[in-house]
């Protein structure tokens, strides 16, 4: 008995020297990486200014038809200065370009100057979207950093492809397809489903039919 009280101070001491360690550990909690190279991930080239969408491809034209999808896009085309809502021109997502468009060779900007998107890692490309969308727009994207798709690093641009035309919502026809190309196991659920279905419509039918007569 006469350890008992011994072994209590021992396992308090153990305890305050456990919570003093995860204080200071808590305290100390620190960036996967080093902050500058975190900015230079989501702000592009720190030494690069902005110019403006105008600048960015008046100089070169291989950008026509993207520039145009882009200008009738709602990014482009309707949030204006007027609607309070934060202005979405190229440099948005790919940083300042004043730097590219410096070194335009052969109708070809110095793109490595820009942030490199689709080799950052997903979580900061979704970042780059993040910036206006979880204080803007759907009130469920302010959930995203801890929903599953982000937590398996799947990101914005996986399934909201910018560039493929004036629209970036996905298409209601296409929304089907893209979640099939990822999610193969749900085909067999769904057709089973539909199997099952279709059967229950049938016997419906049929009872229904049969109260008619
Ligand atoms: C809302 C964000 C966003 C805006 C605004 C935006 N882009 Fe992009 N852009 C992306 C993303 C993300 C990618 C990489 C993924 C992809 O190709 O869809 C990309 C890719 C590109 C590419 C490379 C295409 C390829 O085939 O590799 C070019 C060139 C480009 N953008 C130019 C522009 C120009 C010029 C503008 C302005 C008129 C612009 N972007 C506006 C997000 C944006
Ligand atoms: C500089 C701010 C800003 C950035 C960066 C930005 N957006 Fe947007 N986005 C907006 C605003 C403002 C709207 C219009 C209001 C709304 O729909 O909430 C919008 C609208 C949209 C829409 C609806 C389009 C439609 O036609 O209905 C989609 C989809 C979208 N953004 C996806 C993205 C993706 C994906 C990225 C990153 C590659 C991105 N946005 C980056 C500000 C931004
Ligand atoms: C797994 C695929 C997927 C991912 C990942 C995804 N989205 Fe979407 N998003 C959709 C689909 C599907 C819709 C519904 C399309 C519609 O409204 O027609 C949608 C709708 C939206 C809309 C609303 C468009 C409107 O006005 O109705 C915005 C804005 C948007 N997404 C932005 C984002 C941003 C920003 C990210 C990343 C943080 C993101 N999405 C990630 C598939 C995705
Ligand atoms: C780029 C690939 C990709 C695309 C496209 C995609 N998903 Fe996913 N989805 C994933 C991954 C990876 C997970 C995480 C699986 C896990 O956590 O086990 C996931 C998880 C989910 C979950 C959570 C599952 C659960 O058990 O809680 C749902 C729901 C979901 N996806 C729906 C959709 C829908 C709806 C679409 C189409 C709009 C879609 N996904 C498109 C890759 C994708």
């Amino acid at each position: 008995m006469r350890g008992f009280p011994s072994k209590l101070s021992c396992l308090a001491v153990a305890l305050v020297l456990l919570a003093a360690w995860g204080c200071s550990s808590l305290k100390e909690s620190s960036t996967s990486m080093p902050i500058k190279e975190y900015e230079k991930l989501i702000a592009g080239r720190l030494d690069a200014d902005y110019v403006g969408t105008d600048s960015c491809v008046e100089k070169c034209h291989t950008h026509d038809r993207l520039t145009k999808d882009f200008r009738t896009s709602l990014h482009g085309g309707q949030v204006t200065a007027g609607t309070g809502m934060p202005l979405v021109n190229c440099e948005s997502c790919h940083g300042p370009g004043s730097l590219a468009i410096g070194n335009v060779r052969n109708e070809t900007c110095d793109f490595k100057t820009f942030i490199p998107l689709k080799e950052i890692p997903s979580g900061a490309q979704s970042l780059v979207c993040l910036k206006c969308h979880s204080s803007f727009s759907l009130a469920n994207l302010s959930g995203w950093s801890s929903s599953r798709h982000a937590v398996a690093n799947v990101s914005c641009s996986d399934c909201h492809q910018i560039h493929k035309g004036p629209q970036q919502k996905v298409a209601r026809d296409e929304i089907t397809d893209l979640c099939v190309t990822c999610h193969k196991e749900v085909v067999g659920k769904l057709e089973g489903m539909v199997e099952k279905f279709n059967t229950l419509a049938e016997n419906l039918k049929k009872t229904l039919s049969h109260f008619r007569i």
